[in-house]
């Protein structure tokens, strides 16, 4: 089975992240086949909407950490990077089915989502200042943006993670489903998007999602922060915490 399952129903195509022994941790490789797949869906005509979801009960636990540790190490790739600037810039609709964990880019990624499901034993969380890291994905701004000051400083800042039933309520989710109708009700969602006029619904979510060069400029000054931050000895000290957790 692949990390990252590509899978067409329809004019839906289904990405599911499949690593759950890792919590669906998203390693470069996993990056770049979400690259491809979300690359073709915008090339190919046929398809409509994307749908992102985890297997195993969990979204995803974000970015590898083992990863992120390596890329410093050997000044290596962050396929992560190139996997944000798409999913921002990616111009037909996403849906995301969310079971379980979702945390870092697992949460952020959801901001450029255009419509969010999740079950009741789902828990978001933001730890990138507890880790020494910085938010990205463009989250700084679309995030008080989307769920108001408050929240997002009591997520992105202080790391207090919040439950499905909080991310409706605060505008990040539309609904909690039971984990038994998740996947229906995204399917269902996704292609109902994907049947409507397709040059009125992209040019409609186009204005929507705001001015985009304002966010890729966003993500591109997070990335550079990132990318410091990751070298810093408080992230180091950090992930490498992480790693050697229960050794
Ligand atoms: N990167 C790499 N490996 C990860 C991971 C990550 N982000 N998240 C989980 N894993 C691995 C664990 O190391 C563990 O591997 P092992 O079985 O070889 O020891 C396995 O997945 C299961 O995770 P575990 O920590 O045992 O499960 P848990 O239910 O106790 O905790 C989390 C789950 C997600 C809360 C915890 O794993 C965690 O905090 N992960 C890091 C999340 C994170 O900070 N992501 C980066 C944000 S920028």
């Amino acid at each position: 089975m692949a990390d990252v399952e590509v899978a067409r129903t329809g004019a839906v195509l289904e990405l599911t992240l499949n690593r759950p022994a890792k919590k669906n941790a998203l390693t470069n490789a996993m990056y770049r086949a979400l690259n491809v797949a979300l690359h073709e869906a915008e090339r190919e005509q046929a398809i409509g909407a994307v749908l992102i979801a985890g297997a195993g009960g969990v979204f995803t636990a974000g970015n590898d950490i083992g990863d992120f540790v390596a890329a410093v190490a050997g000044g290596g790739e962050m396929a992560g990077a190139d996997f944000i600037r798409k999913i921002a810039a990616f111009p037909k609709p996403l849906v995301a089915a969310v079971d379980g964990l979702a945390v870092g880019v697992g949460c952020t990624l959801l901001l450029h989502c255009d419509l969010i499901y999740a079950t009741a034993q789902s828990r978001f969380s933001l730890p990138f200042v507890d880790l020494g890291l910085l938010p990205e994905a463009g989250s700084s701004l679309l995030l008080p943006r989307r769920v108001g000051m408050a929240r997002a400083s009591a997520w992105l800042l202080a790391g207090e993670s919040f439950s499905a039933e909080e991310a409706r309520e605060a505008g990040l989710a539309n609904a909690v489903v039971a984990p038994e109708a998740l996947l229906a009700t995204a399917r269902e969602k996704a292609a109902a998007l994907a049947a409507k006029p397709r040059t009125a619904l992209m040019a409609a979510r186009k204005f929507m999602r705001g001015e985009r060069d304002e966010i890729l400029a966003r993500i591109d000054a997070e990335l550079e922060a990132f990318r410091k931050a990751l070298a810093s000895p408080e992230a180091q000290a950090a992930l490498t915490a992480f790693l050697n957790k229960g050794k």
